[in-house]
């Protein structure tokens, strides 16, 4: 779905630019060493207006979570709860995850996630999917071994194709514990009495 263009969106991203990174690729191979005071860096992708953003930092410290949005107008909503909420572990980076090996080195993220994708329901746009093989090869090349894929959806279809996708790649599957933090999305879905399905990819 698209987001309506917001009003102001630059003032308003400007107000927030303490949460954001501007030139994330400028920290490949060093985000360790430029936020060492954390334990380790969770990458969020596709983050929208950031309700799960905030409540995983808030629940997790001692993490840096980063929040990967290609759409800003979505984006400043999330930068504009983190800056009300001042919740110091989130910083927000304005890309697509297609650019995710300029921006991380290998090993660089300890745990991803990937929270109600767009489910790009024909065959010839499957690729598109956040948990497609080729973006499966990016989670591999910044993710450890052992490294986890965190990934809930409301989509049926795109769940099960995702899970022979993970499988047929190498990725071993464990469930996911309750009670993780709602996103927006999982909210409505939730209200509207949706089941949701949730598992985690772990790397080979
Ligand atoms: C359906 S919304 C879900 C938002 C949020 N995760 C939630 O659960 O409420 C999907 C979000 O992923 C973003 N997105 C989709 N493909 C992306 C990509 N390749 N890179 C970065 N963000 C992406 C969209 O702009 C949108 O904000």
């Amino acid at each position: 779905m698209r987001m309506r263009k917001k009003p102001n969106l630059i003032p308003r991203m400007e107000r927030c630019a303490a949460v954001q990174i501007m030139e994330p690729e400028a920290l490949l191979g060093r985000w360790g060493e430029e936020f060492s005071s954390y334990r380790e860096i969770w990458l969020e992708l596709g983050c929208g207006k950031g309700r799960f953003t905030c409540e995983l930092a808030q629940r997790n410290p001692e993490v840096l979570l980063l929040a990967l949005e290609k759409v800003p107008d979505a984006m400043v909503v999330a930068m504009e709860r983190v800056t009300e909420q001042n919740i110091p572990n989130v910083r927000f980076l304005d890309r697509d995850a297609e650019l995710l090996p300029e921006i991380f080195a290998p090993g660089e993220i300890a745990r991803l996630f990937v929270n109600f994708p767009d489910p790009w329901p024909k065959k010839k746009q499957y690729k598109r999917r956040l948990t497609a093989p080729a973006f499966l090869e990016r989670y591999k090349a910044l993710l450890p071994e052992g490294g986890e894929l965190w990934f809930k959806t409301d989509n049926a279809d795109l769940f099960d194709w995702s899970l022979e996708t993970l499988k047929s790649c190498g990725w071993t599957l464990r469930p996911m514990p309750e009670g993780t933090p709602m996103t927006d999305y999982e909210a409505r879905f939730t209200a509207m009495g949706l089941p949701i399905h949730r598992i985690i990819g772990v790397r080979p």
